[in-house]
């Protein structure tokens, strides 16, 4: 049997997509704020921050894609071309394997420094002995697929941006909660 095509995204699905751009966003300026800061303890500070937010992002990750696999997601209008639908798949499971591989590898990267991770409540200590020439490997992966990680954003934002303002089809409103909400309503 065919899976009933739904109109949105669950109200779950776009909690979690706004919350995970939001945590994302907060990442990558922590991030490029590092070597802004003043003095040791305030890179410190900033470097801790940046590895609380993408530590967020990799437990929102695993959330949103067993969400995604139990969910049931609405179908692109009829007309759409059978690569494009593909070709939008392609590019929502890369950005999927990103959101997983960029923390994961910013992770490995702190463990080799030998840095743990304090989220005020709790602590997360290194599981690795620190080896510095390994950590400056990983944290080589870890900007450049951070790079990818954001020209991959950039695309997909240009794409829906595309869709509502050019083709103005509708297919952002599948995205927003306000549009969820006026739906539900109706
Ligand atoms: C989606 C999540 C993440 C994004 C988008 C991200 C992005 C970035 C970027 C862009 C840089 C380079 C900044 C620059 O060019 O100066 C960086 C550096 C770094 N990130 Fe991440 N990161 C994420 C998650 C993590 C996590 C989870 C950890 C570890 C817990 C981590 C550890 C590091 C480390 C150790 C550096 C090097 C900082 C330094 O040079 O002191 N990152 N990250």
């Amino acid at each position: 049997m065919q899976a009933p095509v739904t109109q949105r995204y669950s109200l779950l699905m776009i909690v979690i997509h706004w919350l995970m751009a939001g945590v994302i966003i907060s990442a990558a300026i922590s991030a490029f704020v590092i070597d802004e800061m003043p003095n040791a303890a305030a890179k410190a500070m900033m470097t801790n921050l940046h590895f609380v937010f993408g530590s967020l992002v990799l437990a929102l990750v695993v959330v949103r894609v067993l969400l995604r696999l139990a969910s049931t997601i609405p179908a692109l209008p009829a007309d759409t071309h059978p690569h494009v639908v593909k070709a939008a798949m392609v590019g929502h499971w890369g950005l999927y394997a990103l959101m997983i591989g960029v923390p994961l590898v910013g992770l490995v990267t702190a463990f080799y420094r030998g840095r743990g991770i304090d989220f005020g409540l709790f602590q997360i200590a290194s599981p690795f002995e620190a080896n510095r020439p390994t950590s400056k490997f990983f944290k080589e992966i870890h900007e450049l697929i951070a790079y990818g990680f954001f020209a991959a954003i950039g695309g997909h934002a240009l794409f829906a941006l595309w869709h509502h303002v050019i083709l103005k089809d509708g297919l952002l409103d599948r995205m927003r909660p306000a549009a969820h909400a006026k739906q539900q309503g109706e």
